[in-house]
């Protein structure tokens, strides 16, 4: 093709105009229908980004199934800073036989979250659920569990060891009375087992944030105030523990929890991290206008809550997108708890999380 010096001159011009626009859009000076456009195409920072800005992470659970969908895999890279397995690192995955080991899927996202400059939570090393059947299975001596249990908490923290910032070292440990749930680990070896679980957790990583993680404590009520009590005790003993985790499963029908920061605030009193661990805000299906733009509401009030308490450290999804949330599994008739929908398109709880970041 042959090429004229007019056309050569004039697509010089072009360029020098647009990259003076460039630096008056970059200077803030433009203000003409190009610089608009220009804008418009500059890609939005994320969420994580803009949480950054506050000194908070803006995370994500996955799970390992999911980690075949590209397009998934593409925004939970770029859009989090932060993941948390949504499985993987329970007891049932990590020592499916006693005293045997197998961390493939925990690895598996830790070695995407490390591609990907991402921080990982560690969930969850004493649960009641999602136990391996060897453990279900038959009845323990408390030294016997003792053992078990210091040896499954001791085995994984090292394993992870700086892989992790944080860990659920106990998870749901209340009834929502405030009484101890009455779990295989509490009905043979009493309360202390979660004081020496933290302590074994410590001794595998002294630099690993250890967590009581839990549902239904965001308000002030009978379950946090029994986490209150609890991490008051445990702190003066000595005991390390470094935070509460808020898990914050909310459902519309159960109206938000308006004392959340305020309860926010009365752990950081204590000397202790926060952080909203697994949030979803679910509905009763079908979803319309109105439930979205609720649900978009408490989004915003849950993230400015943590912005507005110097020591919640950030927020987690329990997965980011309706495709693969738990939620219709467990809650038949409900759903739509998350701010992607099935899709991966964002809803309208995307933007206000975002508004809430500071960000448009
Ligand atoms: O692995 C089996 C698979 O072999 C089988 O084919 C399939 C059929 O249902 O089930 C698979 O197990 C499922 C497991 O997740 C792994 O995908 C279980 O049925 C399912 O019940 C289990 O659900 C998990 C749930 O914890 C169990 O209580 C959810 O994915 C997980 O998101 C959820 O996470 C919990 C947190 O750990 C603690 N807080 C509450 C939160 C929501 O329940």
């Amino acid at each position: 093709m042959r090429t004229s010096r007019t056309t050569i001159r004039s697509r010089t011009r072009l360029r020098l105009a647009g990259a003076l626009a460039a630096a008056l859009v970059a200077a803030g000076l433009a203000t003409g229908p190009a610089a608009q456009a220009d804008e418009r195409h500059r890609p939005a920072p994320t969420l994580a980004e803009l949480a950054q800005r506050h000194g908070r992470y803006f995370g994500s659970a996955t799970d390992n199934p999911e980690l075949t969908d590209a397009p998934y895999t593409a925004l939970l890279g770029s859009e989090f800073d932060q993941i948390t397995p949504g499985n993987g690192m329970k007891w049932y995955a990590t020592e499916p036989e006693r005293g045997v080991f197998d961390f493939s899927q925990g690895d598996e996202i830790v070695d995407l979250a490390r591609a990907h400059h991402q921080k990982v939570r560690g969930h969850t090393l004493v649960w009641h659920s999602q136990l391996p059947d060897w453990l279900t299975g038959r009845e323990w001596t408390a030294a016997e569990l003792r053992a078990v249990l210091k040896k499954h908490i001791q085995t994984q923290v090292r394993h992870y060891r700086g892989k992790v910032f944080a860990w659920d070292v106990v998870n749901e440990a209340f009834n929502e009375d405030g009484t101890y749930r009455e779990t295989v680990f509490h009905k043979t070896l009493g309360p202390g087992y979660i004081a020496d679980a933290l302590r074994w957790a410590h001794q595998a990583d002294p630099h690993v944030k250890l967590y009581l993680n839990d549902y239904n404590i965001e308000a002030i009520g009978p379950k946090s105030d029994a986490y209150h009590r609890l991490a008051k005790e445990l702190r003066a003993e000595g005991v390390p523990l470094h935070g509460i985790g808020f898990q914050t499963h909310l459902a519309l029908q159960y109206g938000y929890p308006a004392t959340l920061e305020e309860n926010l605030r009365r752990f950081s009193r204590l000397g202790l991290d926060t952080a909203l661990t697994e949030v979803d805000v679910r509905m009763q299906l079908p979803a319309d206008e109105t439930k979205l733009a609720t649900q978009a509401a408490w989004y915003r009030d849950l993230t400015k809550a943590c912005l507005a308490v110097r020591r919640c450290v950030g927020i987690t999804l329990w997965d980011y997108t309706d495709k693969y949330s738990w939620i219709p599994g467990v809650f038949p008739g409900e759903g739509a708890a998350l701010p992607w929908d099935e899709q991966l398109r964002p809803k309208p709880a995307y933007f206000a999380i975002r508004e809430a970041l500071g960000g448009r």
